[in-house]
Formats: structure tokens, C-alpha cells, sequence
């Protein structure tokens, strides 16, 4: 990739985060977030993956404090066990618990699905939530480029091993639900469907809004599958807004200097950040509704080229041959 287009990549993707920053800045003056109620949730189990964290943590906090069974899924054990302590200690649920996952690994998804298994539960809610931002240059243990690895493809093969216990689930009236945490710089991505990985150039900015885009366009193709089959499963995608979290620890000194300044008025707090996804696991507007992008727990449009049909199946079919699944949407959605 040409510096130029390095440099375009970044500028689009600070101008979507300008803009939601501005938009923020907006509400909280007009009076501020309100913090949204949800129903009770007994006898629900919700995986999160990178619950131990950020909007992850709030997220699978809130889900605890409405009575479900939360396992966090998550690739730092003593990070956890601290998690899971003070999570049991805030929502005084003792069903928190922790299970490791590497999302840059797909034997260790492949491992946490098996030790899911083994516990017999079932599953309401998968929360699609880990990620990584503007990282350097570098690749997943499957040598996939980091942001499409960890943050797409690693959730991409988590879902589809997880989708029967979904279904098993799930009933009408009361679906399970998948929610894929999104973000607004997926509004300046490009899918190069030629070059997934970057490998033609390397744009940090690039590969995290391509790697979101890449989410939106799943959701779309999984709600399309699961509506096809009649599956009592639903796949919604979530934008948290612009959230003052550990994300941003690869951006340099200088932007974090101005995010710790700026961040009471221009950022969401995690507990914010986290209503979005919250409402879409468990919001009774959302029952048996998907393929919907929701932003400040509202249902709004994602960029166009997330809506084209033929890219979510050509990026359906890639990301079963990268993780070896086979490709079911083929009977069902003929090119
Ligand atoms: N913050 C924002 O402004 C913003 C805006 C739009 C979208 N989002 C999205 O929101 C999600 C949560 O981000 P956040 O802001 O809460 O950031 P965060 O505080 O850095 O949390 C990210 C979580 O992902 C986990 N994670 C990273 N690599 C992993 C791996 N290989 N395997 C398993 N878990 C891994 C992290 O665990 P470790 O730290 O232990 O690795 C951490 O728990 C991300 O998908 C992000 O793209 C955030």
C-alpha cells in the first residue's frame, strides 16, 4: 500500500471517530445518557468474550446483574480470576466463571468450544466482543493478519462452532442471540476481497474498520442463514459509540494524552459503551428481530456495501476455507 493511501485510511478512519466524539459531546450537553432497564434474565447463559476488560467487562457485568450464568471468555488467566472475583463480588451472581480463549488461535477456540460443551449448559447470548486496535503489523498463531484473525475470523469460527448449541437454545418467542460488536470506522472500510490480509500493504486503521466491516457483513450473511433455516437464533450487530477503554493503548503518547483529556466529554464510559450490546442480547424489542445495526440502543443503517448480498456470501465462503469449515450457506444460497 502506497503511504498515501496509508495516510487516506487513517485520516477516514479519525474523521468517523470525530464524528461520533462530536455527536457525543452533543448528547451528553443535551442531558446525558440514560441509563437503559432490562428484564431479568434467570436461568440464561451468556458467553462474552474479552469479558475481562472494557466494554466487555461492563457488558458481562450487566448480564450478571440480570441473573444470567456469564462465562467470560478470555486469553489472560490471571486477568480473569481477578475478573471473575470482582465481578461475583458487584452483582452478588455466583455464576461468573471463567474460560480461556484465544481468539488469535483457532485450536484454542476450538478447545474453549469443547470445554464449553463439556459443561452441558446452554447458551442464550454470545456476546462477539474481543478485539484489538490499530496493533502493529503482525500475525495470529494461524498467520492471519491480527485484526482480521483475532477480531473477525476468530469469532467468525467461535459462532459457527457454538450455532447447534444456539439453536438447541433458543425457541420461538424466545430466541438466543448473537451480538458482534462493531464499530463506526466500518462506515470507512473498503473489503479488498483480493487482499483480506493486507498483504499488498499494511494499514493499521485500514485493517481494524475492514475487520469491523467484515463483522457487519457476517451478521447480515448468519441472519440470512438462520432465517433461511427457521432457526430460533438471531444475529444482531452492536456499535458501542467512541468508549474510554484500554482500546486505544496502541494509539501513540500524543492521542492518549488528548483521550485522557477529552475523554469525560467526548467518550463513553465502559458502563455506556455497553448498553448497546446489552440491549441487543436482551432487549424483549429485539425478540426474533436480526440483521439489524443498533448504535445508542437504536436500530440505524450500516454502510451500504454491508447490505450487498453477493460480498457477505463471497465473504462467508473465504472465511470457511481460512478456518476449514465447511461451507453450508452454498445449498441455500446459490450464486
Ligand atoms: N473503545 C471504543 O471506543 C470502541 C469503539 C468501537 C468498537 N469497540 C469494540 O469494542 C470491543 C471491546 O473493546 P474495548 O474498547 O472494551 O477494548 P479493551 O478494553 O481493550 O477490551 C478488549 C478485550 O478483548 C480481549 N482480547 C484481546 N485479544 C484477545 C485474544 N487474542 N483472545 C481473547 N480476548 C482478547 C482483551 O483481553 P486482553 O486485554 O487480556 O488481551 C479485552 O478483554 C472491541 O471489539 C472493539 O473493537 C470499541
Amino acid at each position: 500500500m502506497s503511504p498515501w493511501r496509508a495516510v487516506r485510511a487513517a485520516l477516514r478512519v479519525y474523521v468517523a471517530g470525530a464524528l461520533v466524539m462530536l455527536s457525543q459531546l452533543l448528547r451528553r450537553c443535551l442531558g446525558g445518557f440514560s441509563e437503559p432497564v432490562f428484564p431479568p434474565q434467570p436461568g440464561r447463559v451468556a458467553i462474552v468474550t474479552g469479558g475481562t476488560d472494557g466494554i466487555g467487562y461492563a457488558t458481562a457485568r450487566r448480564l450478571a446483574r440480570l441473573g444470567m450464568h456469564v462465562i467470560l471468555a478470555g486469553n489472560d488467566q490471571r486477568k480473569a480470576q481477578e475478573a471473575v472475583r470482582k465481578m461475583k463480588e458487584e452483582t452478588l451472581n455466583g455464576q461468573v466463571e471463567f474460560l480461556y480463549c484465544d481468539l488469535a488461535c483457532m485450536r484454542s477456540i476450538r478447545e474453549f468450544v469443547q470445554a464449553f460443551r463439556q459443561k452441558g449448559l446452554p447458551l442464550h447470548v454470545l456476546v462477539n466482543n474481543a478485539g484489538v486496535m490499530m496493533v502493529p503489523q503482525r500475525s495470529t498463531r494461524d498467520g492471519f493478519e491480527e485484526h482480521f484473525g483475532l477480531n473477525y475470523l476468530g469469532h467468525f469460527l467461535l459462532t459457527n462452532l457454538l450455532l447447534d448449541v444456539l439453536q438447541a437454545s433458543g425457541c420461538a418467542g424466545r430466541c438466543a442471540r448473537v451480538v458482534s460488536v462493531a464499530s463506526a470506522t466500518h462506515y470507512v472500510a473498503h473489503m479488498d476481497m483480493d487482499d483480506l490480509q493486507g498483504r499488498r500493504g499494511y494499514s493499521a486503521h485500514g485493517a481494524y474498520a475492514q475487520s469491523k466491516l467484515a463483522l457487519v457483513l457476517f451478521t447480515y450473511q448468519l441472519q440470512a442463514l438462520l432465517a433461511a433455516r427457521g432457526c430460533p437464533v438471531t444475529a444482531n450487530a452492536a456499535d458501542p459509540g467512541v468508549v474510554d477503554t484500554d482500546l486505544y493503548r496502541h494509539v501513540f503518547w500524543g492521542r492518549s494524552l488528548l483521550k485522557r483529556l477529552a475523554a469525560p466529554w467526548f467518550f463513553k464510559t465502559p458502563e455506556e459503551g455497553s448498553w448497546t450490546s446489552v440491549f441487543a442480547a436482551v432487549s424483549p424489542s429485539l425478540e426474533g428481530r436480526g440483521g439489524r445495526y443498533l448504535y445508542n440502543e437504536r436500530e440505524t443503517r450500516s454502510l451500504g456495501a454491508s447490505y450487498d448480498p453477493h460480498l457477505q456470501q463471497q465473504l462467508w465462503a473465504a472465511s470457511c476455507r481460512l478456518t476449514g469449515l465447511r461451507d453450508s450457506s452454498r445449498p441455500l444460497t446459490p450464486e
